[in-house]
């Protein structure tokens, strides 16, 4: 393949740390994880951050704790404001609770949530907002928490496809009252799976901890905020406390993921190079729709999306992008409404959707990797040059 969409980023520290969990014969949850978890949280400047083994755990622990919080949980029937465009596993948690989504549509150049249309989504039984940057591209996450502030609304940000981009200075996944990341083998960071969550609010993170693990007391501290702790240790190893899950890292993602934090800012240092040269090649050029940067862009991939009125046809691009052996995908799954799943959601959407759609019937998106892509990017718009109508 020419230009892969995904490609591995690891280098001989990814290797030795596997080796050095398998010598010391440790590979479940432990220190690998915890320093990883404290390395990350850090990494973002909130107090805690607990891993899991996917994003999409991730996404179902963020929902799942904001119904057991003592004071105003979420319940069955309550209403959550979700984009039009993200990944299966940001909705799916949200129908499995018993949450009716609120479907908005997105901005076509930034593919985010379309801030303008959020507080005609709000009503009695909304309680909580879904923010999500897609493909490395900050959403309106300041515009999006302070709506949820003014309305008592919960900000659950997925972050899964922006890590380590920024908005005013200040990290994505740093805005959520939880933030979920992936570090899935094509993401940012590769940790095999793997996924977390981040969150300043100690008893969210009580709770994320307990339900990560079979919804048990031991990994709780002595002062727990969400259970009393007693000194009967047979108890307490086997102590359940809320109905969670298993959705525990194993010790050889954590050890990854301490590698792949330390390579991170070099990672998207080299990934915003050539999302540059992309902008510059592409920007001009009226037959498609590039994502508008908003803050600092972790340029995960380019994104195109074929302006309608060109009559360029997609299904002759990706002909001409196979023949060049150029890797793409829909752009995170497309809009969420034109997947069978959508008939067992409790949801309502805000209108047509028209940008959601677009982009689902005329978008596609190749890969940046963390390393310098000027032949793949020129050779992209030689192809797409030389696409006929
Ligand atoms: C926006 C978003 N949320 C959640 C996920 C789920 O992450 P994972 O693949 O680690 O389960 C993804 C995966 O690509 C994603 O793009």
């Amino acid at each position: 393949m020419f230009y892969e969409l995904a490609v591995s980023t690891w280098g001989p520290e990814e290797l030795a740390a596997i080796e050095r969990v398998i010598a010391s014969e440790r590979f479940t949850i432990g220190p690998n994880v915890a320093a990883f978890e404290e390395a990350f949280a850090s990494y973002h400047g909130r107090r805690y951050a607990v891993m899991v083994n996917s994003g999409s755990s991730a996404n179902l622990l963020c929902v799942a704790a904001l119904f057991y919080k003592k004071e105003h949980p979420l319940t069955r029937g309550d209403e959550v404001i979700v984009p039009a465009i993200s990944w299966a596993t940001t909705y799916h948690p949200l129908q499995q609770y018993g949450l009716k989504m609120k479907i908005v549509d997105i901005e076509l150049d930034t593919l985010n949530i379309d801030t303008s249309q959020l507080e005609d989504a709000i009503g009695p039984r909304v309680r909580a907002v879904m923010g999500v940057s897609i493909l490395g591209n900050p959403a309106a996450l300041d515009v999006l928490r302070r709506f949820a502030d003014e309305h008592g609304l919960y900000f659950i940000e997925d972050n899964c496809e922006s890590m380590d981009a920024e908005l005013s200075g200040r990290k994505a996944g740093t805005f959520g009252d939880l933030s979920s990341f992936s570090s899935f083998f094509s993401h940012h960071i590769s940790t095999m799976e793997g996924g977390m969550v981040t969150t300043d609010d100690r008893e969210l993170y009580e709770l994320v901890k307990s339900m990560r693990a079979h919804g048990w007391a031991r990994d709780l501290p002595s002062d727990s905020v969400i259970c009393d702790r007693t000194d009967d240790d047979f108890f307490e190893a086997y102590r359940f406390i809320l109905p969670g899950y298993n959705v525990r890292p194993i010790e050889m993602c954590g050890a990854i993921g301490v590698e792949q934090l330390k390579k991170l800012p070099a990672m998207t240092a080299a990934r915003r190079k050539n999302w540059n040269l992309f902008q510059s090649l592409f920007a001009d050029d009226n037959r498609f729709i590039i994502q508008r940067e908003n803050g600092k862009s972790s340029a995960f991939s380019f994104t195109i999306v074929l302006k309608s009125k060109t009559g360029l046809s997609r299904a002759r691009v990706f002909k001409s992008l196979q023949q060049a052996e150029i890797g793409y995908r829909i752009i995170t799954g497309g809009c969420i409404t034109r997947h069978d799943v959508v008939r067992h959601y409790d949801h309502e959407c805000l209108g047509a959707l028209p940008n959601a759609n677009l982009a689902h019937d005329n978008g596609f998106f190749v890969g940046n990797h963390p390393f310098d892509l000027t032949p793949q990017i020129v050779r992209l718009r030689e192809v797409l040059d030389g696409v006929s109508r």
